[in-house]
């Protein structure tokens, strides 16, 4: 019932975006997207999927997707998705993303999907890529223009999936007729890339990551790793190039900060000091999530009913765009 106001009561944009279940985010992941699907909520009608599709291309073991599943429909509510302003779902509970991708996939060219960075990024690390990592992007134009959203926030990495789906509509369009909204991606700036603990972009592949819900003592552990050079606390710092730095961007405003790099650049801070100011801050903000997600992990049966409902919405607008791309292509008579 939720849903069914949320779906009809509402004439704002929609916002279509997901995550791959693919084990626990980290803190690059939440300021990279998932953060603005909680800032973007109130502003759209907001559809957040849990992209397990998309997660078989690599996690082949069925305790795992499951696990890893249900824990990304916990952290989403933990961060603050609010069910009752946004449409929750599984990716696999709507078949009409698959039916849709092979309709794609015949309007479109494998140098076409060559092209992209993940594919090419998978066939340098491994000659026998998978059919469905290749055809990962039709997947994602399928997800999105499935449901005609306005806009698609991703993470920077993403954004040559969105522009996929934005070719595709197109084509579509061309060959068949106006079917498909062309999707805008929105990447907000500032929150592109998240340092990690080495200095290098934030990510699970190079576990350089700080992860969304570790516990105090884990955030402890792993800031006190985050690589520095040797400058004692009383030489002067340059706080733009200091990795402690960028994190602490992200967590402290910018009074704090401004007085912060006047600390380090007077040679009156040392790195042990800023990054116990840096694990400080990192605790306390994700402190209520951590709580909330404690508080949610205890109801699974609310989780199990949200996704339920989040299924039927979806179903009943995806069914219905697919009616209409079997009529424009001729698979009905
Ligand atoms: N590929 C995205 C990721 O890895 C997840 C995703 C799947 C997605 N389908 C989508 C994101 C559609 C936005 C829109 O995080």
């Amino acid at each position: 019932m939720l849903y069914y106001k949320i779906m009809k009561n509402n004439n704002k944009s929609r916002l279509l975006s997901g995550v791959k279940p693919t084990g626990r985010p980290h803190i690059a992941n939440y300021f990279g997207s998932m953060k603005q699907f909680v800032d973007l909520q109130s502003d759209y009608q907001a559809l957040i999927m849990v992209a397990d599709l998309h997660a078989l291309t690599t996690v082949w073991d069925a305790d795992t997707l499951r696990r890893d599943i249900w824990d990304l429909a916990l952290d989403y509510l933990a961060i603050g998705l609010d069910p009752e302003k946004v449409v929750i779902f599984r990716q696999s509970d709507v078949a009409e993303h698959t039916e849709l991708t092979w309709v794609f996939n015949c309007i479109t060219s494998v140098p076409y999907l060559m092209r992209s960075h993940a594919y090419k990024d998978a066939s340098a690390k491994n000659q026998e890529v998978s059919v469905g990592t290749f055809d990962y992007p039709m997947l994602m134009a399928a997800d999105i223009l499935l449901y005609d959203p306005q806009v698609v926030p991703v993470g920077q990495d993403q954004k040559q999936h969105v522009e996929y789906a934005r070719d595709t509509a197109e084509k579509f369009n061309r060959l068949f007729g106006e079917t498909f909204t062309l999707p805008e991606g929105l990447i907000l700036s500032g929150v592109q890339t998240v340092t990690g603990l080495d200095g290098r972009k934030m990510s699970k592949s190079y576990n350089n990551h700080i992860p969304l819900f570790s516990e105090p003592d884990q955030v402890v552990a792993l800031v006190k790793k985050i690589v520095t050079d040797s400058k004692d606390p009383s030489e002067p710092k340059d706080p733009e190039t200091c990795n402690i730095f960028a994190l602490l961007k992200l967590f402290a405003g910018e009074g704090e900060l401004s007085e912060l790099r006047q600390r380090y650049r007077d040679g009156n801070i040392g790195y042990k000091e800023s990054k116990e100011i840096l694990a400080e801050k990192i605790i306390a903000y994700f402190e209520p999530m951590r709580k909330k997600r404690k508080e949610i992990a205890a109801r699974p049966e609310l989780v199990h009913q949200i996704l339920s409902e989040g299924a039927k919405a979806t179903k009943d607008l995806a069914a219905a765009k697919m009616d209409t791309v079997r009529k424009r292509v001729g698979l009905e008579f």
